[in-house]
C-alpha cells in the first residue's frame, strides 16, 4: 500500500502532472562541446535517466552568459545557437513519462579564475576558500543586474523553445541567486541589499522576468537552501520567508536544498551540523516539514534519500512531495524503476573509490561526474574508477579542501567543485 505514495502522480499548478514521487536533482554533466553546446552525451544520458523510472529529470545547470561559467565543459544557451542540439536534447525522453526541465544558473563569484578572472556578483567579497583560486569578484551595477534579469529570462524562453517542459531557477548552493540573498555576500545598501527583502528583490525579479516569457501554463521551479548552515549568512528564518514569496509570485515547485561551497554540507552522506537532529533519512526533511506549516506550494527535498523506507515516510508525514535524488542516479539510473517495481528497496551503498585512498575523499564530485561520463558513452556506471582516470577527474573537478600536495595541485587546477 505504501508503495502506492512513490507511483503516485503530483499535480502542479502549471504544466500537466509529474507521473510519479522521483525527480532526479541536477548534476552538472560538464558535457557540453567547445562553443557550450550540448553534445550527443547529454542525449545518451538523459534517455537512459528517462528510461530509468523517474517522473521529472532536471538538467545540469546550464548558464546564461558564456563569458560567467562555473566549470569547464558547462553548456551555455544564450541566443540561438545549437538550437538543434538543445531540442534533440529535450527530446531525449520522448517514449516515456518523465519531463525534462532545464536547470538555469549563473556562478557569480564561485567559479574558478582560470574559466572567470572578471568574476561579477552583488558585492566584492572574494569566496572565503580555495586560497586565491577563485577571483575577488566586481560588484554589478544597478543596470548589468537587470541586464542578469534578463538573461535568465531569455534562457528559460529559449528552453520552452528547445522543448523542455519547464525550468529550475538555482538559487542555491551559493551561486549568483544564493550570493544575492546572503548578508555575507551582499553587502548592498541600495534596491538589491540591506535587508531580508532588498536581498531577496533579485530572485523576485528573476522569477517575474521568467514567467513574463514564458507565460502562464510553464512551469517554473526554483532551488533553494534552507540556509548556508554559515553564521551572518542565509538563514532558515529568511529561507522560509523567501519561499513564501516565491509563493505570491506563482511559483510550481520549491526544491529544498542547502549549504554553499565554503559549507558545502549538500554533499554530506548525514545530517549537517546545526541542522535539527531528528533520524531522518533526508537531511533538510525537517526544514520541510516547517515550511509545509507556512506554504502550500509541491515541495521537493533533495540530499540524502537512499531507502524506500526513509522516501514512503517523507511522503507520508507530508515533509516532501518529491523525492529529490541526485548521486544515486549517477550510479544506478533506473532506481527509480527499481523501487516502483519492487525490485529493490535501497540504493546500492557506493563509497567513492579511486584506488588511490587520499583521492577518494577529495574526489567526490569527480567521481560522480565521471559516472555520469561513462553513461554519455552508453557504458554501465562502476564502483571502481581507473586510477588515471580519478587523477584527470581531481585535475579538471577537483577537491573542495587541498589536503596534502596533491590536494593542493588538485585545486589549485580544479574547474570549481560541481553544481
Ligand atoms: C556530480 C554532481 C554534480 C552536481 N551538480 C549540481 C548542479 O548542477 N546543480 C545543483 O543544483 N546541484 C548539483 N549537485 C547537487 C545535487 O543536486 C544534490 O543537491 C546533492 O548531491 C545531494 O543529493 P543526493 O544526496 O541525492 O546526492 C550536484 C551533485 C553532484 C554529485
Amino acid at each position: 500500500m505504501t508503495d502506492d505514495l512513490l507511483a503516485r502522480p503530483l499535480a502542479l499548478p502549471a504544466g500537466p502532472a509529474l507521473p510519479n514521487r522521483f525527480a532526479k536533482s541536477a548534476m552538472s554533466e560538464r558535457m557540453g562541446d567547445r562553443d557550450f553546446g550540448p553534445t550527443d552525451a547529454l542525449v545518451t544520458l538523459y534517455r537512459r535517466w528517462a528510461a530509468g523510472g523517474a517522473g521529472l529529470l532536471i538538467t545540469g545547470n546550464v548558464m546564461i552568459d558564456r563569458a560567467h561559467r562555473a566549470e569547464t565543459g558547462n553548456v551555455v544557451l544564450e541566443g540561438g545557437r545549437h538550437a538543434d542540439a538543445f531540442a534533440a536534447w529535450a527530446r531525449s525522453t520522448e517514449g516515456t513519462p518523465a519531463r525534462l526541465w532545464m536547470q538555469i544558473n549563473h556562478p557569480g563569484r564561485q567559479t574558478p579564475r582560470f574559466l572567470d578572472p572578471a568574476s561579477v556578483a552583488p558585492s566584492a567579497v572574494p569566496l572565503a576558500i580555495g586560497g586565491g583560486t577563485s577571483a575577488t569578484p566586481r560588484a554589478l551595477t544597478h543596470d548589468e543586474i537587470l541586464d542578469v534579469i534578463a538573461r535568465f529570462a531569455t534562457t528559460a524562453s529559449l528552453a520552452q523553445e528547445a522543448g523542455f517542459d519547464g525550468v529550475q531557477i538555482h538559487g542555491a548552493h551559493g551561486y549568483l541567486v544564493s550570493q544575492f540573498l546572503s548578508p555575507r555576500s551582499n553587502l548592498r545598501d541600495d534596491d538589491w541589499g540591506g535587508d531580508d527583502e532588498r536581498r531577496r528583490r533579485f530572485l523576485l525579479e528573476v522569477v517575474r522576468a521568467m514567467r513574463a516569457a514564458v507565460g502562464p501554463g510553464y512551469p517554473i521551479g526554483v532551488k533553494l537552501n534552507s540556509a548556508d548552515f554559515q553564521r551572518g549568512g542565509f538563514t532558515e528564518e529568511a529561507s522560509m520567508a523567501v519561499i513564501e514569496a516565491l509563493e505570491g509570485e506563482g511559483i510550481d515547485l520549491i526544491e529544498v536544498s542547502g549549504g554553499t561551497y565554503e559549507k558545502a554540507v549538500m554533499f554530506e552522506e548525514t545530517m549537517p551540523q546545526g541542522a535539527s537532529s531528528e533520524a531522518r533519512e533526508a537531511y533538510f526533511s525537517d526544514y520541510a516539514a516547517k515550511l509545509r506549516e507556512r506554504v502550500i506550494v509541491p515541495v521537493m527535498v533533495t540530499g540524502g534519500f537512499r531507502t524506500r523506507a526513509g522516501m514512503e515516510a517523507a511522503l507520508a508525514d507530508g515533509a516532501t512531495d518529491l523525492v529529490g535524488l541526485a548521486r544515486p542516479l549517477a550510479f544506478e539510473p533506473d532506481l527509480p524503476q527499481r523501487l516502483l517495481d519492487g525490485a529493490t528497496d535501497a540504493a546500492t551503498p557506493v563509497k567513492p573509490a579511486t584506488g588511490f585512498k587520499t583521492l577518494d575523499g577529495m574526489v567526490q564530485g569527480g567521481w560522480y561526474g565521471a559516472q555520469l561520463k561513462r553513461l554519455g558513452r552508453g557504458d554501465e556506471s562502476s564502483p571502481k574508477l581507473s586510477r588515471l582516470r580519478a587523477v584527470w577527474e581531481c585535475l579538471t573537478t577537483g577537491p573542495r579542501k587541498p589536503r596534502g600536495p596533491l590536494g593542493r595541485l588538485c585545486l589549485s587546477r580544479r574547474s570549481s567543485s560541481p553544481g
